[in-house]
């Protein structure tokens, strides 16, 4: 079976994270997070994966390659101005097997039974099949109610006060007859112009609910909670490098004895934990360096960054080769740009005791 990702987004809000490194590529419990969905997708029968990239597309294809490292055949497709989501289905067209095929964005964490959904699909030859999850906040969603039945009734893109906390989850089985139903050559929208101009000509759109484990990583809170449920075992990942715990240390990983290391945290390659220093559910990416009694919860330390001696950041992100002095205390929010540096002690939040 073929599946499309959409993995050309910009990851805006992920920023300075995204700066250099696509949303998809980000390090994820220690491998990039679109590995967890490619193999998930294999798993469940995908042999070709169709990636529709647009911003950083080398990254994508100097990791994946052609794919045989994963057992499955890539093919890229770059966009060079980016199409929306609908366009970018429909740009890969030509390269699609003349059958059902899969569409998954790149970002989306589940535990969603793949398998499952294509045979929905089949059972009520549908058109469309979305696989539909339940929010408490609809608003950052496509909500999509449904009949008794089922069958979509709507499909409404980021709705102010949404209709219903049943949403869009990310992840489509298309009829390839739908690929004819996208104009080709310019921007499309799948969730504000292709689902509901589907709707409105009485196309069979199905929803799937399925409320296994969701998230959608877009957000610096969302991809740190993924990445620890990933180390933890929480969510389930046949791409995972190792046994699931409290902590994933990749290989020369320098972690002190006497330093704590837990709640899912992930230490990359050569990264290093100074004595005393705690970590927990974090994301250390490779050669990050947290030094000597520094505190680091909740927060991303990006590629060859240092946190200084007793630096203590809580839900941070920290870009790649940035440098936090000793000392400096930054909390919730906090985004500092790659290679910026902080002098020791330069921020407080709280009067020294
Ligand atoms: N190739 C390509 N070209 N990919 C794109 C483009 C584009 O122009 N724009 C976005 N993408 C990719 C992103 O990389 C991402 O993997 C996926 O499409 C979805 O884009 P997001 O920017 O993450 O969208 P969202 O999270 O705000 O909303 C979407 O996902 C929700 C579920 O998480 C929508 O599909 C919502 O309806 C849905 O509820
Ligand atoms: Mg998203």
């Amino acid at each position: 079976m073929d599946a499309v990702l959409l993995v050309g987004g910009q990851g805006t809000r992920l920023r300075p994270l995204t700066v250099t490194t696509p949303k998809p590529m980000l390090p994820t419990a220690g491998v990039p997070f679109l590995t967890h969905l490619l193999v998930r997708a294999r798993d469940a029968g995908v042999d070709h994966a169709i990636l529709s990239t647009s911003y950083r597309p080398e990254v994508f294809e100097g990791w994946f390659g052609d794919g045989s490292d994963l057992g499955l055949r890539i093919t890229y497709v770059t966009e060079d101005v980016p199409l929306g989501t609908g366009g970018a289905i429909r740009n890969v067209a030509g390269h699609l097997r003349h059958d059902d095929f899969l569409v998954l964005n790149g970002d989306i964490l589940c535990g969603l039974d793949l398998a499952a959904l294509v045979a929905e699909h089949r059972a009520r030859r549908a058109d469309v099949t979305l696989h539909l999850t339940e929010v408490d906040d609809a608003r950052a969603f496509g909500s999509v109610p449904t009949d008794a039945s089922g069958w979509v009734t709507a499909f409404l893109e980021k709705l102010p006060e949404p209709v219903t906390n049943r949403v869009n989850a990310g992840c489509y089985v298309f009829a390839p007859s739908v690929l004819d139903r996208i104009p080709a050559g310019r921007p499309v929208s799948v969730e504000r112009e292709t689902f509901p101009g589907l709707l409105a000509s009485g196309a069979r759109v199905y929803g799937h609910v399925d409320l296994a484990y969701w998230l959608d990583l877009g957000t610096p809170a969302a991809f740190v909670r993924g990445s620890r449920d990933l180390v933890r075992g929480v969510i389930a990942s046949a791409a995972l490098p190792g046994p699931a715990g409290e902590a994933l240390v990749l290989p020369g990983a320098a972690v002190a004895d006497d330093a704590v290391v837990t709640g899912g945290t992930a230490v990359g390659r050569r990264a290093r934990v100074g004595a005393g220093a705690y970590v927990e559910g974090s994301v250390l990416f490779d050669d990050a360096d947290v030094a000597a009694g520094a505190r680091v919860v909740g927060s991303v330390v990006g590629r060859g960054a240092r946190v200084g001696e007793g630096a203590a950041l809580t839900g941070t992100v920290v870009g790649d080769e940035a440098r936090i002095g000793a000392r400096n205390e930054l909390v919730d929010g906090a985004r500092v740009w790659p290679r910026v540096v902080l002098p020791d002690g330069a921020v407080r939040f709280s009067p020294d005791a």
